[in-house]
């Protein structure tokens, strides 16, 4: 049933999600295209009508049909309209884009459609990279389509991009991946170190590193320190003034926290009400927790309950005795494992209370 439920709630939600984006909607969130990419789109699209009209389904007994004759229907005009009409049309994002780009390559794609040997000339070269330059062939950039920079036979040395890869924009230089710098990406990046094939990260403890592991910093990172060649995290809290006065100190990995003490407290070791050192005016501090004169006469209070109930009980455990010895210990032995229990459900026990009044 509750399935059901979450399940009609997500489909009204999805329609509902439908119905409340803004006509646009994909223009606003699409980033815009650059002039390469959106000829890209022209031309997926084109090639996704030929491909559409490739087993000719508008062929067929009318005039336009008699004229096809002439030229095969695969490069008829007939066959470009029909291209035309559905171009951009069946795209979900960038169409706009590809409208546009469409209404000014118009002659430009007719001029490919009726090429000589058409098929011989692949549309994205033909109109993105030779007649509108807005493209470049592959591995290359920049307004002269210059060729990136190899290395090993890949580019930027397998470990980086061409900026402007495949476009007439960029400089050509190599972006290299995370972990690789140089004007190839043929080198390790600070912090990183050179196995055979990749470089690797150092350990997090390095700032500087010939291999794996917290043993082969060369440097340490701030917050650790070298002890026998390993980078060791430094205990800053071992310093008991490295936080302020109603702060304590937690330590982490290269790393440490100063955090405010209960409210309570006036001085502390850790969180919670419990962990108080020091007390403000008006509180004593009793197994670490700082109560005042109200939460004292209530512990108080609660004590002195338990203590008559625990006496009450040991009462009758000594009636039982005169009756029987061993029916006697078993008594005992069930009101000790009460009082066991019933004491540490307190976080303050009978035995603290007596031991607190003793110091205070
Ligand atoms: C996106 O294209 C619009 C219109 O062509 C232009 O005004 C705007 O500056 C472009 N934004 C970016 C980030 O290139
Ligand atoms: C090339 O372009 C990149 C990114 O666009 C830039 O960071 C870099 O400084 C440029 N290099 C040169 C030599 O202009
Ligand atoms: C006291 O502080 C320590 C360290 O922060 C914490 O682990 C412990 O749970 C605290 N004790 C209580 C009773 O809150």
């Amino acid at each position: 049933m509750k399935l059901i439920v979450f399940c009609l709630l997500f489909i009204c939600d999805l329609i509902n999600s439908k119905r409340t984006s803004p006509p646009g909607y994909n223009k606003l969130k699409t980033k815009n295209l650059s002039e390469c990419q959106r000829c890209k789109v022209l031309t997926d699209s084109f090639n996704y009508w030929l491909d559409k009209t490739s087993r000719g389904k508008y062929e067929g007994g009318d005039a336009a049909w008699e004229e096809s004759k002439l030229k095969s229907y695969s490069r008829s005009e007939i066959r470009l309209v029909e291209i035309q009409e559905g171009l951009c049309s069946e795209l979900k994002k960038h169409q706009d884009y590809c409208y546009s780009l469409a209404e000014d390559a118009e002659s430009v794609l007719e001029k490919w459609w009726f090429l000589d040997n058409p098929q011989s000339v692949d549309l994205y070269t033909w109109l993105c990279i030779e007649n509108l330059q807005y493209c470049c062939p592959k591995n290359h950039y920049g307004d002269s389509c210059s060729p990136c920079p190899l290395s090993n036979n890949q580019l930027c040395g397998g470990h980086g991009r061409c900026d402007g890869e495949g476009t007439r924009k960029g400089n050509g230089t190599c972006l290299c991946q995370k972990g690789y710098t140089g004007k190839l990406c043929e080198l390790c990046d600070s912090n990183f170190y050179n196995t055979k094939s990749a470089c690797e990260p150092c350990h997090k403890a390095c700032d500087e590193c010939s291999g794996e592991g917290d043993n082969a910093c060369k440097k340490c990172k701030t917050g650790w320190e070298m002890i026998s060649g390993v980078c060791t995290d430094i205990n800053e809290c071992l310093d008991p003034s490295v936080c302020q006065i109603g702060q304590y100190c937690v330590n982490g990995e290269g790393t440490f926290a100063c955090r405010m003490c209960d409210m309570s407290c006036k001085t502390c070791i850790g969180e919670g009400q419990s962990n108080c050192t020091t007390c403000k005016p008006n509180s004593v501090l009793w197994s670490g927790n700082c109560i005042d004169d109200k939460q004292k006469s209530d512990i108080l209070r609660n004590t002195l309950r338990r203590a008559a109930l625990y006496s009450g009980l040991l009462l009758i455990a000594f009636f039982v005795f005169g009756y029987s010895k061993s029916l006697a210990s078993l008594t005992i032995l069930i009101i000790a494992l009460y009082m066991y229990i019933s004491e540490k459900a307190y976080n303050m026990s009978i035995l603290d209370v007596l031991f607190n009044l003793y110091l205070s």
